[in-house]
């Protein structure tokens, strides 16, 4: 056992040491088609059949008001090149600014299976129904099902997201990075 060279974190910074993550925006319509969308970091996949991911979503977010509205999101995975739109819809709220996603810059598009749109800038999406929540004290887990998934040619190959597809990862606060190089280990 060795004990010493680490520093204690405050435990409310404790979530940084699970960064840099992906960046998606989450798009959500309400009952009367309105659209908003906003970043979010605290996403994960949860299960292979049937496709579910969760996300982590503060319900002070307009983007919880509309998705608990119709129970619907697309699910816009980012690139690098999208960072300030990206942190524009992350950092201002729909509860301020009509067409928030609009005067961030980005395009949004038809979904195939649901109401909510995409945004055609990302990298890829998923469109999603909301199963379950589980609520805590600032944020709630939303989890949804993948009723559909896309992404742009050259950023799915092989099964996985190409080396050059450079998605968008947050570090912490206005810091951001993306992914450099790809490494593959012999398999046993
Ligand atoms: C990179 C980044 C990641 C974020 N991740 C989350 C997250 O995982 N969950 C969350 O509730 N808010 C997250 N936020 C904050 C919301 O995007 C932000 O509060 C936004 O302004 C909410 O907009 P809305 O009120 O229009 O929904 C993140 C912000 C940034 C910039």
């Amino acid at each position: 056992m060795v004990d010493g060279f680490f520093m204690q974190i405050p435990l409310r910074k404790a979530y940084r040491l699970l960064h840099p993550r992906p960046v998606v925006v989450i798009v959500s319509i309400g009952r009367d088609g309105r659209v908003n969308g906003c970043a979010v970091s605290w996403i994960t996949p949860v299960n292979v059949d049937p496709p579910i991911i969760a996300f982590s979503l503060a319900p002070s977010r307009y983007t919880y008001r509309l998705l608990k509205e119709s129970g619907e999101v697309t699910v816009n995975i980012m690139g690098f090149s999208n960072m300030e739109k990206t942190h524009y819809v992350g950092t201002v709220s729909g509860k301020d600014i009509g067409d928030k996603l609009g005067k961030a810059g980005f395009k949004l598009k038809p979904s195939k299976k649901i109401k909510a749109p995409g945004i055609a800038d990302a990298l890829a999406i998923l469109e999603c129904r909301v199963v379950k929540e589980i609520e805590f004290t600032d944020h709630n887990l939303v989890v949804a099902e993948v009723l559909h998934a896309e992404a742009k040619q050259r950023v799915f190959k092989n099964n996985i997201v190409s080396e050059d597809a450079r998605p968008l990862l947050h570090v912490g606060g206005s810091i951001y990075t993306t992914v450099q190089r790809y490494h593959s280990i012999e398999e046993y």
